[in-house]
């Protein structure tokens, strides 16, 4: 069996929406300490939608597939049901990742909670700083 499904070579080689986006109404920022990895998400939230939803991963490619299939996971969706993604999800949407890149998905889950979070900060107080997470890497250099 392959290593990796088809699904995650097509969100690594044609990844979703990656970009920017400027007047975002949340952004999450998410760093693996151990490889180096870092994803951003952007969010665009109306009425408690999520409307448009862009990122950027500096990242290996399990990293990448699993920042685009979790934009795709999102958009359209309510803040809560996004909350409530998790890695797992992800990793299952992209018909599995191998063990040891699992934490590759933990990334995308802790980003969008980060934005989410971004989110409901400015809703309540304006200028409030941005989080930053570091997710502990697992992959100890196995690339
Ligand atoms: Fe992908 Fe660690 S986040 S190798």
């Amino acid at each position: 069996m392959a290593l990796y499904s088809d699904k995650v070579m097509d969100h690594f080689r044609n990844p979703r929406n990656v970009g920017v986006i400027e007047d975002a109404d949340g952004v999450g920022e998410v760093g693996n300490a151990k490889c180096g990895d870092i994803m951003k998400m952007y969010l665009k939230i109306d009425n408690d939608i999520i409307t448009d939803v862009k990122f950027e991963t500096f990242g290996c490619g399990s990293a990448i597939a699993s920042s685009s299939m979790a934009t795709e996971l999102i958009k359209g969706k309510p803040v809560s049901e996004a909350m409530a993604l998790t890695n797992k999800a992800v990793a299952e949407a992209l018909d599995g990742l191998p063990d040891y890149k699992m934490h590759c998905s933990v990334l995308a889950e802790e980003a969008i909670r980060n934005a989410l979070e971004d989110y409901e900060r400015k809703k309540g107080a304006e200028g409030s700083p941005q989080v930053y997470t570091h997710v502990e890497c697992e992959c100890e250099g196995k690339e």
